[in-house]
């Protein structure tokens, strides 16, 4: 297995850390309102500070074309001090003279948090001269930023490559626990996917048919595989462009030996709307006017049924519009048995992506999975097996 140095191999005690963190986090009126990434980040700047290194923070928040200071980290860096408990200062600019002046003023112990790395579009091209701007006001490099590591960006990827490199305790635990649940996992591997369309995420499909044993399908991306299948699916959401890529799907899954499962009955109303008249039928009884909004009890029974034989579980995407009650009900039956079999010892259970960590939180069992991913992007790249730049960069380069 490669390895990876962590913060257990790094002396920081008066060295200046640039530490890569994933300050993107969900704003509304100027202030943080999910504060999830943060409170992951915090054991890693306490550690360096408690050790006497000077945290020195790289972050990247939207996608600003050039400086916007709507897109300014200052609020995040006043919320990462508020979750910290300690003064976090803040400067503003990343690279130039305003960094080095506050970096140059820290003592050891100290956190101070750099602007926007986007503000540069050096910062997305890996240009090496701006990564040396970044590297000059360093001495070591952290990186605890998983969910920005499908980026090959200077601040996620090109500073690895010229500052000695260490994962911190979030990228430590992510890639600690993705590797059990995919790379060197306990079989039978039973992965969950879900979610709206099976275009944005044929490749994930296509990787994970082939490395694990029961492929379990939700949400609206379900609907075109039960088109495919020959059965109507009323107004529901489908892409009857698609029907031979699930097709294919199903082909590429049976000559690997993989079980697919796809719901048997379904929560069907007439319009996309919370409390919206509904009821449960047969996937083969799906009239004109339905629309799938949900999994129906059925369906529950099968997956926890086959999750009942799994012994790792990877769950990305929600089974119906759980943000639509009662339609939340698949994905919450399904979550808290997950999550009882993880209590219970018989299951190792990783989730991620988006929609997937709203899910779990919305079930009140995010807590009770093995580990839950803040990663959106980065978590959906790696389900798809592609290497993720910003963890290659980390790796421990021999001879
Ligand atoms: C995320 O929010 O998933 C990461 O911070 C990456 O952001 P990006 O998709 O804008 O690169």
């Amino acid at each position: 297995m490669t390895a990876f140095n962590t913060l257990d191999h790094a002396s920081v005690s008066g060295k200046r850390v640039l530490v890569r963190v994933d300050l993107n986090v969900p704003m509304e009126n100027g202030v943080v309102s999910d504060t999830t990434r943060i409170d992951r980040i915090l054991p890693t700047l306490r550690e360096i500070s408690d050790k006497g290194g000077k945290v020195v923070l790289l972050a990247h928040f939207g996608r600003p074309k050039g400086v916007d200071p709507t897109q300014s980290l200052k609020p995040v860096a006043a919320e990462v001090a508020l979750r910290l408990g300690r003064p976090v200062a803040f400067a503003a600019e990343c690279t130039g003279p305003v960094a080095k002046a506050a970096v140059d003023a820290m003592k050891n112990g100290d956190v101070l948090c750099l602007e926007n790395t986007r503000f540069h579009p050096e910062e997305e091209k890996n240009d090496p001269a701006f990564v040396a701007a970044l590297a000059a006001n360093g001495d070591i490099y952290v990186n605890d930023a998983f969910s920005a590591a499908h980026r090959a960006h200077a601040s996620t990827e090109g500073l690895a490559r010229v500052l000695p490199a260490y994962a911190g305790r979030t990228m430590q635990a992510e890639i600690e626990a993705l590797s059990k649940a995919l790379e060197t996992p306990e079989h039978p591997v039973l992965a969950v996917v879900g979610g709206a369309k099976v275009s944005s995420k044929l490749e994930l499909l296509g990787n994970l048919v082939k490395k694990v044993d029961i492929l379990v399908i939700g949400g609206g991306m379900a609907n075109t595989f039960l088109a495919a299948q020959g059965k109507a699916v009323g107004k529901s959401l489908c892409e009857h462009d698609l029907l031979d890529t699930a097709r294919s799907v199903l082909a590429t899954a049976k000559a690997s030996g993989c079980e697919i499962v796809l719901p048997v009955d379904a929560v069907v109303a007439s319009e996309f709307k919370a409390h919206a008249p509904s009821r449960t039928v047969s996937v083969d009884q799906v009239g004109e006017a339905d629309m799938m909004l949900d999994i129906g009890a059925a369906s529950v029974k099968t997956v926890a049924a086959k999750l009942a034989t799994a012994k790792t579980l990877v769950w990305n995407g929600p089974f119906g519009a759980f943000e639509l009650e009662p339609f939340d009900a698949g994905t919450n039956a399904v979550a808290r048995e997950a999550a009882h079999l993880t209590k219970a010892g018989k299951l190792l259970s990783v989730a991620g992506g988006g929609d997937t960590v709203s899910a779990l939180n919305h079930a009140g069992v995010a807590d009770d999975f093995t580990y839950v991913s803040t990663a959106g992007g980065a978590f959906l790249e790696w389900l798809e097996g592609k290497p993720l730049p910003g963890v290659d960069a980390l790796r421990v380069r021999k001879g």
